[in-house]
């Protein structure tokens, strides 16, 4: 079996619960961005989550468990508090002192939504402690302003596969069902890159046929979720707009999306800005995950396959 990403993360040690009661649990799912052809515009949450428990303390504390736990801020720095700070500079209010303990299971720089997690669930966190007074559109455009990417931001907070639009400053977000039978399995580098890099390969101008292309197929993405039409999503994720000049920044990338499709994956894409690749099966992954890891290990391209469903639900609140 493939070794699923930090499932077996130890729970926060008792003396960092010691005399603390736990009000309430955040789950932010990772995303993959784009899908493909949608670039900027699709979105897709992954049934893999980062938690923050979010309690009573003195003053503000972190801990950090997982992904980052050597490498994030312990302090204001820290991009769940610099989301908590805004929601509070945004309603006027101050950040309650307050001890979070992450559990870090998304991979960073990955193309899987580690950033957005961070802002949804720092501004969930904030809301949640001031009573909820933000609604989804507000929380929404503010994660829009923190994180940046909207196909990132609206499956976080909306689970689901998603359509986004920025229009007149705002982002429209419209989430619907993932099929069940639907995996996708991604394959992670152990090497990172960063979406700031990745964006700064991309061409400013763009010809209309390559704009017609990717018009065309991110539609088609829709419509063939929308009619169960699977056997389309091969030529639904084909892109002219962004892997063509990614692939330099992530080695095999070409062959390892080859390799998916030829054991079966009914389409394979850079997951968001990358570094991960992942590709749609429908009951054959654990061959897809063999023949992108062999491929990729043969490309010069460690790292680890790991199974995922599509998540139908965004950030979530649980409460103690
Ligand atoms: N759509 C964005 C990009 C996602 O591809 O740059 C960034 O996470």
């Amino acid at each position: 079996m493939h070794r699923p990403i930090g499932r077996h993360l130890p729970t926060f040690a008792p003396a960092e619960r010691r005399s603390l009661s736990t009000r309430f649990v955040i789950h932010i799912p990772a995303t993959t961005a784009n899908l493909g052809s949608g670039f900027d515009c699709l979105g897709l949450a992954l049934d893999l989550h980062n938690t923050i428990e979010v309690e009573d303390a003195p003053q503000l504390e972190l801990f950090i468990r997982g992904e980052g736990d050597t490498t994030l801020p312990r302090t204001a720095a820290n991009r769940v508090v610099k989301a908590m700070q805004r929601l509070c500079d945004e309603i006027g209010k101050p950040l309650p002192p307050v001890r979070l303990c992450m559990n870090n299971l998304i991979p960073l720089a990955r193309g899987l939504g580690s950033s957005s997690a961070a802002a949804v669930g720092g501004l969930v966190a904030a809301n949640r402690l001031h009573g909820n007074p933000l609604g989804p559109e507000q929380l929404l455009a503010l994660a829009v302003e923190l994180e940046g990417h909207p196909d990132n931001v609206a499956p976080a907070l909306l689970g689901g596969m998603c359509v986004v639009n920025m229009t007149e400053g705002r982002s429209v977000a419209v989430s619907f069902a993932w099929p069940a039978q639907l995996q996708v399995v991604v394959y992670v580098p152990d090497a990172s890159l960063s979406t700031a890099k990745a964006r700064g390969v991309l061409p400013n101008m763009i010809t209309r046929g390559d704009a017609v292309f990717n018009v065309g197929r991110a539609a088609l993405w829709v419509a063939a979720i929308a009619q169960q039409r699977y056997d389309l999503i091969q030529l639904a994720t084909q892109d002219r707009l962004h892997q063509p000049y990614r692939a330099s920044l992530v080695r095999g990338f070409d062959a390892i999306c080859a390799a998916a499709v030829r054991a079966g994956a009914l389409g394979a894409f850079l997951s968001g800005a990358g570094s991960s690749m992942a590709a749609i099966v429908m009951g054959n992954a654990d061959a897809v995950a063999d023949a992108m890891r062999q491929t990729a290990q043969g490309a010069g391209q460690p790292g680890r396959a790991v199974v995922l469903n599509g998540s139908p639900h965004g950030v979530r609140i649980e409460l103690a």
